[in-house]
């Protein structure tokens, strides 16, 4: 039995169907969407051997015409190049204003893909088959899109909200063991942002989360799709609301960074940011230290690298920048006032970065 979960944005809605096997759905799907006809399935050269094949079967069932094209597998494939030979191949294959996308594959793919739809024709539609945890949980909801520039991650991009998210739980079983356990970092994350229900479900089940247990993994992930879905619909654009998913991420991207994207995967180095979000949140806002040591020991249960990273400290505080809008004065994060709770825009004074960082 598939999840559904809407989410409500007005003209821009779609629905999220979470379960084992929806992506042989996508054909009529596709067609109750009054989308066509000619569909351009894009993906990677991991995932396309896998689920290509079946996608594109299920959208030549329901009567599409469709291309397949896979971009090599990994972050260097969010780059102008590999958007400008998907322009090459919509215009080669004939896809037109009444056309979609389909982005099968990793938050790599989604990005690429959503983006190449937001921006080909002035944007066309396109529906997110996301393969990887992170992906299910988080980049495939929110209607973020982009790509990198060679000077930084995420630079170019639009808001454009797909028309559909498939969510193929079975699809986990091929994603390689570590990239599912960085994937649980983000689930962590909204139980921290703003759900203590959901942070006590996933202490009570550390062990078969780990384990990728499938009815569990498969609630955890339509809740933790829920949990986005609102915060999206109350704050579509990142005006305000929108900032707590980044909880963790200050520090997070700094070592992705520092480290030229090639140590850690986005979830581990979030793990090791809100790990250090954990213990300035004891230090500034109330947050209870034996909290603190509660969300620490989550993710150290799940897998999750928690532990100081043996990384030169003024090249990580470097990475993290000064905040653009309040230039001379401390940086700011978003910290956590309780499980389930958090406050964005804190400052943090410099002296005690540095102090938290040495001791985590
Ligand atoms: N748009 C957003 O809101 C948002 C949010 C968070 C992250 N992101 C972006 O997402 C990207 C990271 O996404 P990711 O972690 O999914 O990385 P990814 O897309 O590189 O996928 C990770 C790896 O797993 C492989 N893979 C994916 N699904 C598989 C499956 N089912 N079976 C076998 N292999 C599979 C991929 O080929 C790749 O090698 C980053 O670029 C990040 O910036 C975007």
């Amino acid at each position: 039995m598939a999840d559904k979960i809407k989410v409500d944005l007005g003209a821009r809605s779609y629905e999220i169907r979470i379960g084992a096997g929806v992506l042989g759905q996508i054909g009529t799907l596709c067609r109750d969407l009054d989308l066509g006809p000619v569909a351009l399935v894009v993906s990677d050269e991991h995932v396309n051997p896998l689920y290509g094949p079946p996608v594109e079967a299920a959208l030549h069932e329901a009567g599409f015409e469709v291309g397949r094209v896979a971009v090599p597998a990994g972050e260097a494939s969010k780059s102008g190049k590999m958007l400008f030979r998907l322009y090459d191949e919509a215009l080669d294959r004939g896809l037109d204003r009444r056309g979609f996308v389909v982005a099968l594959g990793g938050g790599v793919v989604g990005d690429l893909a959503g983006f190449f739809a937001a921006s080909f024709l002035r944007g066309i539609r396109y529906v997110q088959i996301p393969t990887s945890l992170l992906a299910m949980v988080d980049s495939s909801v929110g209607g973020k899109t982009g790509i990198n520039l060679p000077r930084g991650k995420n630079l170019v991009g639009a808001f454009h909200q797909p028309v559909l998210v498939l969510a193929d739980v079975a699809a986990l079983r091929t994603l390689p063991a570590r990239e599912y356990t960085a994937g649980l970092a983000e689930v962590v994350k909204y139980g921290i942002i703003r759900d203590a229900g959901f942070f006590e479900k996933l202490e009570q089940n550390a062990a078969a989360l780990r384990a990728g247990e499938p009815a569990l993994l498969e609630s955890v992930i339509a809740h933790g799709c829920r949990i986005k879905a609102e915060v999206v619909r109350l704050d579509e654009r990142e005006r305000s609301l929108r900032a707590i998913l980044n909880f963790g991420h200050t520090l997070g991207h700094a070592v992705e960074q520092v480290t030229g994207y090639g140590r850690y995967l986005h979830g581990e180095a979030i793990s090791l940011g809100m790990a250090f979000a954990a213990r300035l949140s004891a230090r500034l806002t109330g947050f209870p230290p034996a909290e603190a040591d509660r969300m620490i020991a989550l993710l150290r249960a799940l897998g999750l690298p928690v532990e100081r990273p043996d990384l030169d400290w003024s090249a990580v505080r470097q990475a993290m920048g000064v905040d653009k809008k309040t230039r001379d004065r401390a940086l700011r994060f978003v910290l956590a006032e309780r499980i389930g709770a958090v406050r964005v825009g804190c400052e943090v004074p410099e002296e005690l970065l540095r102090e938290v960082w040495n001791q985590l």
